[in-house]
């Protein structure tokens, strides 16, 4: 009678204690995985010739809810025609980006670093759209300035779609002109 109870003792000591040690790895190895994930990141960014702008401008905290946002605006003519008017005209992303998007707009050299040149493809690659709405909507430390009072949703979406077709345009929306 004794014996059994202690081992029914040892059951209800040591199931538990197991489980919680095969969990407790699981999280070690997940915590490992991703950190290699982002060290290799890190360095293929080290290697570029601009890493310091090509760093991501979202705080660590927020990086991977933002990375993971959708575009809520379909990539159309019509969409792409709303998003140039926005960007030359009440948005004014064109007197510092430039209206091909190179990064050369009229007040383009008051900034450092400069206004980003949309037409690099390293940049365009490194960015997700998720980054690209994030920093329309809150600018940046070093000149980018906010959009969240000004544009819509909708319009920072249709934004993003430009910024990405300018990419792939080498610096002409083709589909708006
Ligand atoms: C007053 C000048 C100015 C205006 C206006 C401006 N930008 Fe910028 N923008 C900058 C500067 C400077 C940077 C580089 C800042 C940095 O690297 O921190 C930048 C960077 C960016 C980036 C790159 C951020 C990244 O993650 O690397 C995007 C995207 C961007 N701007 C979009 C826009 C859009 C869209 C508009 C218009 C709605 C706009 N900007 C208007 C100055 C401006």
């Amino acid at each position: 009678m004794k014996n059994w109870k202690v081992v029914l003792l040892a059951i209800v000591l040591i199931v538990p204690l197991y489980l919680a040690f095969t969990s407790l790895n699981i999280g070690v190895a997940r915590a490992n995985s991703t950190d290699d994930h982002e060290s290799a990141e890190h360095k293929a960014l080290e290697s570029s010739p601009d890493h310091e702008t090509l760093e991501t401008k979202v705080p660590s905290g927020k990086l991977a809810e933002v990375r993971g946002l959708k575009n809520i605006v379909a990539l159309d003519a019509k969409s792409l025609s709303v998003a140039k008017e926005i960007y030359n005209g009440k948005g004014t992303c064109a007197n510092c980006h430039g209206e091909k998007g190179r990064g050369d707009g009229e007040i383009a050299s008051s900034f450092s670093p400069p206004p980003r040149n949309f037409t690099y493809a390293k940049w365009q690659t490194v960015r997700t759209d998720g980054e690209i709405f994030w920093v329309i909507t809150n600018g940046t430390e070093s000149g980018m300035p906010p959009f969240e009072d000004m544009l819509s949703d909708e319009e920072k979406w249709e934004l993003v779609n430009y910024i990405r077709e300018i990419g792939k345009a080498g610096g002409v929306a083709s589909k708006s002109n």
